[in-house]
């Protein structure tokens, strides 16, 4: 009888040893499972470091979806961090990057995608394509975006020499944004004038050509832009100068100050800045303004990009 009791409770005691046995095997299967098929195992598997695993985890899904679905990217990370980095142009950054890595190992990746971005990794005047015309006054006419052929702009108004040097004409939107620009300018005791607006095509293929019996190529392109390229061609751009100066002398006037402090308000961007030459492809024009309207014109300049980075980005992403 004891025997048996004995017998009964050792039964018991492996049964239980048992199934303890066996819950330990099913959580280690299921840790074990879970390990490898974890988006950690597979990073790590992929080759991403944990520093990088970290990141990535941290990342929007399409990155680390990115990461996932390809080989080990070393330029995924700073690439995908950068503020202007935009997806649609990610094959097009890598390339860059390769024919970068040829001359260099160290790689700006800021400055891979802001060229990238508004086609610079391409040279002037190739890879052109005509600009978006439903942008209206937001339009992008730069060495990659043209004009339609031969185009000429509606609604160009005659300029009054009360406002310019010359017969001037511009789009009637800039224009009336100029008259307000103006009166408010003279009431702070300065005078801005304009001194070029409208350029049709045939004027704006003699200023060029003009330039080019002038210089070499190159140089002319640098402060001319060829016809159906150019902003002036759509009305929408003027040339500033002020009494007795104009051309490089215009910058270090007060008229200029003024411009700087006051021409968004009134719908105007500097287009092409100091130190962004090799991003808008032209020389630093103190005197050359872009009506976009105030709102876009006060974004952009909040923004501190050149146009042709803010168009990229915030109007053409998708
Ligand atoms: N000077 C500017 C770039 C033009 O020709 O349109
Ligand atoms: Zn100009």
């Amino acid at each position: 009888m004891v025997y048996k009791k004995r017998n009964i409770r050792k039964e018991r005691v492996f049964a239980l040893i048992g199934i303890i046995l066996v819950i330990i095997l099913i959580i280690v299967g299921i840790c074990t499972y879970k390990h490898f098929t974890s988006t950690e195992y597979k990073l790590g598997k992929i080759g991403y470091s944990e520093k990088e695993i970290t990141t990535l985890l941290k990342a929007e899904d399409k990155v680390l979806n990115k990461a996932l679905d390809n080989e080990y990217d070393k330029h995924l990370i700073p690439l995908t961090k950068q503020k202007y980095f935009i997806w649609k142009n990610f094959d097009k950054y890598k390339k860059e990057i390769n024919k970068r890595l040829e001359k260099s190992n160290k790689i700006n990746y800021k400055d891979v995608v802001t060229k990238v971005n508004v086609k610079r990794n391409y040279n002037y005047y190739t890879h052109t394509e005509k600009t978006n015309m439903d942008k209206e006054n937001a339009i992008l006419v730069n060495k990659y975006y043209s004009l339609p052929e031969k185009y000429k702009p509606e609604n160009i108004v005659d300029v009054s020499n009360w406002y310019s040097y010359g017969n001037i004409q511009l789009k009637k939107d800039a224009y009336e944004a100029f008259k307000k620009m103006f009166n408010a300018a003279k009431k702070d005791d300065i005078t801005i004038i304009i001194n070029s607006g409208y350029r049709t095509y045939e004027i704006q293929k003699e200023t060029y050509d003009q330039y080019k019996t002038w210089y070499d190529e190159e140089y002319a392109d640098g402060i001319a832009a060829r016809p159906d390229f150019s902003e002036h061609q759509t009305g929408l751009a003027l040339d500033i100068i002020t009494y007795n100066t104009k051309g490089k002398d215009f910058e270090n006037t007060d008229a200029f100050k003024w411009l700087q402090n006051n021409a968004h308000k009134y719908g105007f961007i500097l287009r092409y800045p100091k130190g962004k030459e090799d991003i808008t492809g032209y020389s630093y024009e103190s005197w050359h303004y872009r009506y976009l309207g105030k709102e876009l014109a006060t974004k952009v300049k909040n923004s501190g990009l050149t146009y042709d980075e803010y168009y990229a980005y915030y109007l053409d992403k998708e």
